[in-house]
């Protein structure tokens, strides 16, 4: 594996793999990688012939008061991963090399609807922040195909609507959460969990999956299972942000009718926020 730090390198080593006939898969990340991290690659490996992985902490998606400058920068480690996983070239720009005119003056993509809320709610300015990078190292990378977490489940539709909308030529393939042993879903930010927090984060999914129980035998008053979730939530230690059943395509607020659903939720436990969600098929009625 290759570590390249400027455009310039990473288009040179794309064109070199193109000019040989391999097709491009590509696996943005900002770093601090995990066992979840190495499953994107090996899916892009599964179904590219040249892997390419970027790390880079994208200062335009951090709200003013969250983590940019604490964000855990791990490159050495990182390039460890990304070689095991099979990664052939790993893209890591500095900021001057990512925004060159700086952030301000910066164009910016924009993607309705699906931005909203959730964590476009608690997050202002956040998706829009992911959708200008993401276009940005579509557009350096050229990949096929391109693969993305469904942890991020909300990122993930962002994404899908980015490409669809502007008629992107890259096939997205999201990937199913990887997990620890007790369903905490593994997150860079969980390192900043103290070991008390870690013993209580799993109650975020163990949550989800209740409800998710709860709709599966039948239960339709979604109000009142957000309502019974949260205060579950509140009670094991985290501070919910969001509790909300969705639709989970289009990301609407769920209606009894609909049968692919996916609950999501944001929560703090002390000043780190975890994300998890869990998408379902209902059994339609007899
Ligand atoms: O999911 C992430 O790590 C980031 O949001 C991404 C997609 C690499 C864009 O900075």
């Amino acid at each position: 594996m290759i570590t390249v730090h400027s455009v310039r390198e990473l288009r040179a080593a794309v064109a070199h793999a193109r000019a040989e006939g391999r097709s491009i898969g590509f696996v943005p990340t900002m770093g601090n990688l995990h066992s979840g991290h190495a499953a994107l690659v090996e899916k892009a490996g599964q179904r590219a012939d040249f892997v390419v992985a970027s790390i880079f902490v994208n200062p335009l998606q951090f709200g003013p008061s969250e983590d940019l400058a604490t964000y855990p920068r791990t490159l050495v480690a990182d390039q460890e991963t990304l070689l095991v996983a099979g990664c052939h070239l790993l893209f890591a720009p500095s900021v001057a090399e990512m925004y060159p005119q700086g952030m301000d003056g910066q164009t910016r993509v924009s993607v309705p609807g699906v931005s909203e809320g959730l964590c476009g709610a608690s997050r202002p300015g956040h998706f829009e922040g992911v959708a200008t990078v993401v276009s940005k190292l579509f557009n350096m990378v050229q990949p096929d195909v391109a693969v993305f977490g469904q942890k991020d489940f909300q990122q993930l539709a962002v994404i899908r609507a980015l490409v669809r909308d502007l008629n992107l030529p890259v096939q997205i393939i999201g990937e199913p959460t990887v997990r620890a042993a007790d369903g905490l879903a593994l997150s860079s930010r969980n390192g900043y969990l103290d070991e008390a927090q870690r013993a209580i984060a799993p109650t975020l999914y163990a949550t989800l999956q209740q409800l998710a129980a709860a709709i599966d035998a039948g239960e339709r008053d979604f109000a009142k299972l957000v309502k019974s979730g949260k205060s579950q939530l509140k009670k094991a230690g985290l501070r919910p942000d969001y509790l909300e059943i969705r639709e989970a395509d289009q990301l609407r607020p769920a209606g009894s009718d609909d049968r692919h659903l996916v609950i999501l939720a944001a929560a703090y436990l002390g000043s780190t926020r975890l994300i998890d969600n869990l998408a379902f098929e209902v059994a339609a009625p007899h």
